[in-house]
């Protein structure tokens, strides 16, 4: 694996990879921030299914925190990580300095409203700002033929999704953009680097959010939606956590809120625990 910090290098060392790869190979991107678990190794995994050239990105992006948020206790781990997309067999890993990514003077931003205005939109502004931009600068320095993300972050894919339509963004284009399963753990927490963050008890609490989501869903369809997402709340503080930003059903693709289930909902969760935000989502 070759790893490079700076955009020259980077440039040269695609090309380079794309030259021995031969014409035609495919080269996949997985961006990331890093402190990477099973969730991330699984999209690098299906990279490799899908491209003969894997590259990885980590970058923890300071534009996408809030002023307020962990960007300065956000988990560092670059050498484990390091081994661990070695081990994976990753062909080049982009690990930019803030400096290479934002040099002196950098003024730019990409807005995408619609599928950015509710859910974490309206709970961390300027968050999704902050993920297009640097999404967008990624794809522009990397050139990948596809990119993958997690449907963990489904209102992110989306907005993806919705910058590289709406920019004409050629590589990758909107249909390039893969979306992954949830990967979640043996009780159903769904992995993130922010579970480092739960003390034992905590992470004994966080595990029944999915569970109570789950009891949530069946109910759906049968009793008044409004009722179904109040008693999850309930469900949810009843289990430990300390506050829910948002228990909602929204469409899957234009993340409209919906009053009953569509055929093609998902329920949509936020909440606190000790200082930490986790969020969850599942089709409904
Ligand atoms: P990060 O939180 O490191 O996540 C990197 C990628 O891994 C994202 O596409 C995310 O959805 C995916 N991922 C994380 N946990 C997952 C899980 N349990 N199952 C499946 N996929 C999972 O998301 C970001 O970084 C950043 O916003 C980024 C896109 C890199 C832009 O800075």
């Amino acid at each position: 694996m070759q790893t490079v910090h700076a955009l020259n290098p980077l440039r040269q060392t695609v090309d380079a990879l794309r030259e021995q790869a031969g014409a035609g190979t495919r080269l996949a991107l997985v961006p990331t921030m890093g402190a990477l678990h099973e969730g991330h190794l699984t999209l690098v995994r299906r990279a490799k299914e899908l491209a003969g050239l894997v590259a990885v990105s980590i970058f923890v992006n300071p534009r996408q925190f809030g002023p307020n948020e962990d960007l300065d206790a956000y988990p560092r781990q670059m050498e484990r990580d390091s081994r661990l997309l070695e081990a994976e067999g990753v062909d080049l890993l982009w690990a930019p300095d803030v400096g290479a990514m934002y040099p002196q003077g950098y003024a730019t931003n990409i807005s995408v409203s619609g599928v950015s205005a509710g859910l974490c939109g309206a709970d961390r502004p300027g968050h999704f700002d902050g993920v297009a931009t640097v999404v967008c600068k990624l794809f522009n320095q990397v050139r990948p033929d596809i990119a993958l993300f997690g449907e963990k972050d489904w209102q992110q894919l989306a907005v993806i999704r919705r910058m590289a339509r709406d920019l004409d963004l050629a590589l990758p284009h909107a249909d390039a953009i893969l979306g992954v399963p949830i990967v979640r753990e043996a009780d159903g927490l769904a992995m993130s680097s922010r579970n480092a963050y739960l003390s034992p008890e905590q992470r004994q609490a966080a595990g029944r959010l999915n569970v109570a989501m789950r009891e949530a869903i069946a109910r759906l369809g049968h009793d008044a939606t409004a009722a179904v997402l109040a008693d999850l709340r309930s469900a949810i503080l009843a289990a430990g956590f300390d506050s829910v930003d948002y228990t909602e059903l929204r469409d899957a693709d234009s993340i409209e809120l919906l009053d009953a289930p569509n055929g093609h909902a998902r329920l949509f969760v936020a909440a606190r625990i000790g200082g930490t935000r986790l969020i969850d989502n599942m089709a409904a």
